[in-house]
């Protein structure tokens, strides 16, 4: 089964995606986690990522589709896969269909959580997680039981460098900009779905567990 989730910034991707490849045995593929480990190395590429990252722009399309074309031949991606935050543009997806081509896949279903711009704002600037063990927590939706701290391990929790609010709103216009048209491109092929992302997350899950399960 190869399946992406598709959404703006905050629609709650991530959170499906761990659930989501967990239940199915998926490789859960987040271009957003693999760059946030780039700019961890502190690597000459890693400070490049996060000068784009941090100012809310998308990672130049060049180096997305090189990092994704080496993900895609690790053994793990055999049996399918679950993109989360790729593609985000057009020439994204183009150069996917082409890798996928030549490796005779296809992807069975893009899985578009949608969320208005207010609860876009309002999730990301609630969500933390944890300076030391990486819990994640959110100061509106699911707080830690003690101040800011972590309930695990007791270490403070901490922002992504792109959640205050004005970046937010520089990613929601990128998202309109460049990448809500892959909804119009895949809904050509037949395999968008659009799943509404102001529910719980275990109401959107179950329904993504329907879709996943009538393939
Ligand atoms: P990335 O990390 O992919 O960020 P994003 O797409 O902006 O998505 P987020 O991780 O912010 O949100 P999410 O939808 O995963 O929501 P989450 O589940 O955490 O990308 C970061 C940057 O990397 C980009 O800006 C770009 O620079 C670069 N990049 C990455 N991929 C790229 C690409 N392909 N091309 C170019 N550049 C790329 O949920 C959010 C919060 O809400 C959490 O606190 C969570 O607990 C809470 N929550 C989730 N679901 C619910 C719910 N149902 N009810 C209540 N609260 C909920």
């Amino acid at each position: 089964m190869n399946l992406i989730l598709l959404g703006p910034p905050g629609a709650g991707k991530g959170t499906q995606a761990k659930q989501i490849s967990s239940k199915y045995n998926l490789p859960h593929i987040s271009t957003g986690d693999i760059f946030r480990q780039a700019v961890k190395s502190g690597s000459e590429l890693g400070k490049l990522l996060n000068s784009y990252m941090t100012a809310g722009k998308l990672v130049p399309d060049k180096a997305v589709i090189e990092t994704i074309k080496q993900r895609l031949y690790k053994d793990d991606c055999e049996k399918g896969f679950l993109m989360d935050g790729f593609p985000r543009t057009k020439p994204q997806a183009e150069s996917f269909d082409t890798s996928l081509k030549e490796q005779n896949k296809v992807i069975n279903r893009v899985i578009c959580i949608n969320l208005s711009e207010n609860e876009v704002v309002k999730r990301l600037s609630g969500r933390r997680h944890c300076s030391k063990c990486g819990a994640n927590f959110n100061i509106v939706t699911q707080p830690p039981r003690v101040g800011e701290k972590c309930d695990h391990c007791s270490a403070d929790l901490v922002q992504r460098h792109d959640d205050n609010e004005e970046t937010v709103k520089k990613r929601i216009k990128v998202y309109n900009d460049q990448t809500s048209p892959l909804v119009e491109y895949y809904k050509k092929t037949g395999v968008l779905v659009i799943v509404d992302g102001a529910r719980s997350v275990e109401e959107v899950f179950k329904e993504i567990c329907e879709i996943i399960e009538k393939q």
